[in-house]
């Protein structure tokens, strides 16, 4: 059992790590350690009882409290705040007790107790041992008899080595330029990252990366191949808020959760609410080995479904837009099989009269014009061509002109006073209410029902404006978590009722990619930019947390572009690889040439897709960027190398390799010598790449 007790407290240790907290002398629960596994229990420091500074700071706000409540003169971030009925809001916790369990997974269970309120709090730590990583949330129930309002209630604190000086990694974008890296050092005062947009968003994502700042007095950073890296995320897909916050007395503390603006939730008697998780872990090897510990645990065990391979597909989207009909997708269809592409998929534009952007959203039957026998001819033809049928939704918008806002127009999101505000002249759906999920749920299946689907895209296409839940039974703030949850309800039922369809999921690209709808969804569309080289990028970004047969790619049509079509799958061949181009339009030998990498993709998609991960060169920071997948049993690898613009002269440095084993041998693709996998990974190789020129080369044990 890795969760150890000892005089003071709790060691939760995975294989590598370990993670300790314990009662200090006041009483309070408080963070110990979090770091490598130490070799013994001895070692780990007990929990600091820090003397006051001053009448200003008082020992409370120097102890790094395990969760603290919003109290006292603490004056740091606090995880929980609450209003009890008689109007009093601060919380006051003590510590009550602990459970150990072992099964299903090792577990440790703290309860705290307000002192005077019927408020009890649990804190839940699970170990995932053999990945690394520690699983947190926070359990809060009403043990009175009267309501008390939440207004702040995080999953986890998670505090670092106190005294050192860190930065934080993250990633920011927008929509059509996601994914973009920055890492920045963190000083005092509160860092706060956050969505208020019903989705976890284009703009922030909910994860973090923390080394520690090689320009301040303690420790190194870190890199790719080396160095101390704390990271987290939370399993959540609606408004979630990262603090890192450093005090002014050298502690670093990441606050992760739902975020609280605009947030309550009203705990009626007897009621207990459980927040989102938020998954952590400590490595000492680097933003790489960050990635793999990521990646490994997404597919093994956050991904829904069997392990399969995902396949190559094609999306009609870029090259027919609204204009689709049996004969268009019917003829693109059969230029597709011819490629080699294994699923064919209809995009937005099928159904009644939906022509362009602004009508038919929530009216989710075929198009009698377009496709006058239904969806049933075009997926029949579709998979007598050997491939699967994909089809493109977005169960919680609807459009104004629609027969479903017709009927019901207080289904959507709004303030009863105030202008309802349309993006993509479109409004969202409440899925905080159970009235509407249990009305898409049966719209959606039925529609699977009576149709043999494979494949279905997700799209979200706009973010929130007025949050107002019309005729909300309690609390109409609770409509920021209630919708989320009524979102994984719909999606989960669909998801039981139909175990074959692959799930993508899309919110203009990626605007909801998190660990909350990656338990339902089996891929993600990156981004609806279709420009190679920001693909690239993006893809570094992504690929901080998620897997590559989770990353989907397009290879789409650039009018005038100087990137090949080599290039472009090149790029595509690095996640799940998609197409999009307008294939009717493309020349024989493009197609040929086309159907000649997908074939090549479907040799090496095993090791790309289940392989480990190294990033070797930046595309955010060179022009000349690599990465390598590495066959879980180190006897095979695949390379891939892109140079973007560089002056023609420029000689490129060598590409050092990693994540070979140094004994053994290697050939690789075009280079004339036998080596080392130390000497691969010391001498590197010299490549010869012309401007915007890529290459991918297999790598093999001899
Ligand atoms: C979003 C998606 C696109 C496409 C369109 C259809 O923008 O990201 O890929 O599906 O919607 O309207």
């Amino acid at each position: 059992m890795p969760i150890f007790t000892n005089a003071t407290g709790w060691i939760l240790a995975t294989t590598s790590t370990a993670y300790a907290l314990g009662l200090n002398d006041a009483g309070v629960l408080t963070h110990c350690y979090w770091g490598p596994r130490l070799p013994a229990l001895a070692d780990y420091p007990p929990p600091p009882s820090p003397d006051g500074w001053s009448s200003f700071n008082p020992p409370a706000q120097l102890t790094p409290e395990e969760y603290p409540g919003y109290t006292g003169n603490t004056f740091v971030e606090p995880c929980l705040k609450v209003t009890f009925a008689d109007g009093v809001r601060n919380v006051v916790l003590g510590y009550v007790g602990a459970t150990v369990e072992s099964e299903p997974l090792p577990t440790l269970a703290i309860t705290l107790e307000d002192g005077f309120y019927p408020l009890r709090v649990t804190l839940l730590y699970r170990l995932y041992e053999a990945y690394d990583l520690l699983e947190r949330a926070v359990r809060i129930e009403n043990l009175g008899t009267e309501p008390m309002l939440i207004e702040r209630i995080w999953s986890a604190l998670w505090h670092l080595p106190q005294h050192g000086r860190y930065r934080l990694r993250h990633m920011v974008g927008r929509h059509m330029d996601e994914g973009i890296l920055r890492h920045e050092p963190l000083s005092e005062g509160v860092k706060r990252l956050e969505s208020r947009r019903l989705a976890s968003s284009h703009h922030h994502s909910p994860w973090f990366a923390v080394d520690r700042d090689p320009d301040a007095d303690l420790g190194q950073g870190a890199d790719e191949c080396g160095g101390e890296v704390w990271f987290g995320a939370l399993a959540w897909s609606g408004n979630w808020q990262i603090a890192a916050e450093v005090t002014d007395f050298g502690s670093t503390r990441i606050g992760i959760g739902l975020n609280d603006w605009d947030f309550a939730w009203r705990l009626d008697p007897g009621e207990a609410f459980t927040t989102p998780v938020s998954y952590a872990g400590y490595t000492a090897a680097g933003f790489g080995a960050m990635s793999r510990c990521w990646h490994t645990f997404i597919r093994e065990v956050i991904l829904p479904g069997e392990r399969q391979v995902q396949k190559v597909f094609y999306n009609s989207w870029e090259a027919t837009h609204f204009d689709v009909d049996e004969a268009s997708q019917v003829h693109l269809a059969e230029i597709a099989a011819s490629l080699g592409i294994e699923v064919f998929v209809l995009d937005d534009g099928w159904f009644a009269g939906r022509n362009d952007d602004t009508a038919a959203l929530g009216d989710w039957r075929p198009d009698p014009h377009k496709f006058p026998h239904g969806l049933t001819p075009l997926i029949r033809r579709v998979h007598e061509l050997g491939m699967a049928f994909g089809l493109w939704i977005e169960p919680e918008m609807v459009s104004p002109k629609s027969e479903l806002y017709r009927t019901h127009p207080d289904w959507v999101l709004h303030f009863a006073t105030r202008a309802r505000t349309e993006s993509r002249h479109q409004l969202i759906l409440n899925l905080a209410r159970p009235d509407v999920q249990d009305y898409l749920i049966a719209q959606f299946d039925r529609l699977l029902t009576e149709h043999p689907i494979d494949f279905i895209k997700w799209d979200m296409n706009r973010n929130i404006s007025e949050p107002g839940w019309h005729d909300a039974p309690g609390e109409p703030r609770e409509v920021w978590v209630r919708y989320i949850e009524g979102l994984y309800r719909v999606w989960g039922a669909l998801r039981e009722r139909h175990p074959q369809i692959v799930w993508q999921n899309c919110s203009g690209g990626g605007g909801r990619v998190d660990l909350g709808l990656m338990r339902l969804a089996d891929q993600f569309q990156l981004s609806d930019n279709i420009d190679p080289t920001r693909f690239l990028a993006m893809q570094e970004g992504f690929s901080q947390i998620f897997p590559a047969n989770t990353m989907h790619a397009w290879v789409a049509d650039l009018p005038a572009s100087h990137l090949s079509l080599r290039f472009r799958f090149h790029v595509g061949m690095c996640g799940i690889l998609g197409l999009g181009g307008h294939l009717a339009r493309w020349t024989a030998e493009e197609r040929a040439e086309a159907a000649a990498l997908i074939a090549q993709y479907k040799t090496i998609r095993p090791i790309v897709q289940f392989g480990e991960l190294y990033r070797l060169r930046s595309p955010q920071r060179h022009a000349f960027a690599a990465v390598l997948y590495v066959a879980p049993d180190r006897s095979e690898a695949v390379l891939f190398a892109f140079r973007t613009h560089l002056p023609a002269q420029t000689r490129l440095p060598p590409l050092r390799l990693q994540g070979l084993d140094p004994q053994r041998h290697y050939t690789i693709e075009g280079q004339p010598e036998v080596r080392s996998g130390a000497a691969w990974m010391h001498l590197g190789l010299d490549l010869h790449l012309g401007d915007f020129a890529s290459c991918v080369l297999l790598v093999r044990q001899v």
